[in-house]
Formats: structure tokens, C-alpha cells, sequence
């Protein structure tokens, strides 16, 4: 039977845009049971609509504590049965509530090669930093923001005549071909973390 994912984003949605193709042309052999997003003018809730995927809009500001905001996440994960949450453009970081709940079953993109340029504007640090070689990773989540082990990597390098809008553009097409290979690859079950690296499960 196939695994229910949730997909958590905040934003304009092309990595759940990219995720939702992937299980439709069968690359990726699951199920996106429930989109979380945390912002009602976010595009992705248009296009999760249109997908048919079931969205629960969570907004910070209606609950008390970022705990109790989590919790009613945390319920509605455990109700559609999530056997992984994936992270794509989730504006939010995660307190240990939610981590320690789905620990090891919560993966993120993050548009630069780890560990280097960390945070919110990753694309845009490279490119101004002057870097010749940036990149895409995929890595569990854990306590601390854009830390935990690394599932997968692929350097873009940043050519002479790149745009900051150029250089976006060919970190998303990566992103998109890598992440649905990511969450298969978790989903399968055929790796294990062993501190920072990701081994063959044998
Ligand atoms: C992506 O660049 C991802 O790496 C980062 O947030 C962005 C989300 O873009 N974490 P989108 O909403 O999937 O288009």
C-alpha cells in the first residue's frame, strides 16, 4: 500500500508542483495525503486545490504558543496516518515538539549546497558572495535550521553572465528533478543515518 507524505509549504509551491507530477507519472510511489500551509495568500493552496490534495491552513497567529500550534498539526499528521513530512519552502522553523514527534521522517530543500549559506536567502547569499559553485541539498531535519544529515547534493555552478533570475531559475530545475528522487529514496527504506551520513541499509 502506498505511504502518505505531507507536504508543508508557505509559499509559491513549484517543489509540491514538482512532487505531485512525480506520483502522477509514477516516479514516486506514494501518497500526498494533506498539504500544510501556514499562509492563507500563499500560491500553493490554488495549486494544491486543483491537485485535489487535501490543505489544512494553519495560521500562527490563531494559537497561544508555537506549541500549540504544532499540536494541531501533530494531530492532523497522526489522522491521514503521514509516514513522512516533506518540507518545501516551509517559512517556519520546526520547535523540538515536532521533530522529536516525527523524528527522522522530516526532510527539507534548501537551495545551496550545505553548509554553506545557510538561511532564508540562500540563492541570493551565494550569487552576491560571488561563489562559483552553489547547489541544492536535501537533509533531515533536526533541532537546528538547515543542519541535520544529508540525503542528497548537486552542485549548479554560477557561469560569468548570470542573473541573480537566471541563476534561480536553474536551482529550481535541480530542485525539482532532486527532491522527489530524495523522498523516494526515504521512502523506501533502503538507507539508514549513521550520525552525519546516510548508509545502505543492509
Ligand atoms: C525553494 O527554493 C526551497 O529550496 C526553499 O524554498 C523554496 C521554495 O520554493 N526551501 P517553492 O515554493 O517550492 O517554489
Amino acid at each position: 500500500m502506498n505511504k502518505n507524505i505531507a507536504i508543508f509549504a508557505s509559499g509559491k509551491g513549484s517543489n509540491f508542483v514538482a512532487l505531485v507530477k512525480a506520483v502522477k507519472q509514477r516516479r514516486l510511489n506514494c501518497r500526498i495525503g494533506l498539504l500544510v500551509c501556514d499562509n492563507p495568500h500563499a500560491p500553493v493552496l490554488e495549486k494544491a486545490r486543483k491537485a485535489g490534495i487535501e490543505t489544512l491552513l494553519v495560521e500562527r497567529p490563531a494559537f497561544a504558543s508555537r506549541e500549540a500550534f504544532e499540536k494541531e498539526i501533530i494531530r492532523h499528521l497522526k489522522a491521514a496516518d503521514i509516514k513522512l513530512i516533506v518540507l518545501a519552502g516551509f517559512m517556519r522553523v520546526l520547535s523540538p515538539l515536532l521533530v522529536n514527534a516525527f523524528r527522522g521522517r522530516i526532510i527539507n530543500i534548501h537551495p545551496a549546497l550545505l553548509p554553506a549559506f545557510k538561511g532564508a536567502h540562500a540563492i541570493e547569499d551565494a550569487f552576491q558572495y560571488g561563489a562559483k559553485i552553489t547547489g541544492v541539498t536535501v537533509h533531515f531535519v533536526d533541532e537546528q535550521v538547515d543542519h541535520g544529515p544529508i540525503i542528497l547534493q548537486e552542485a549548479v555552478p554560477i557561469k560569468p553572465a548570470d542573473t541573480l533570475a537566471s541563476l534561480e531559475k536553474r536551482i529550481h530545475q535541480v530542485e525539482h528533478r532532486l527532491y522527489p528522487r530524495a523522498v523516494r529514496l526515504c521512502l523506501e527504506g533502503k538507507v539508514r543515518v549513521a550520525g552525519r551520513s546516510l548508509k545502505p541499509r543492509s
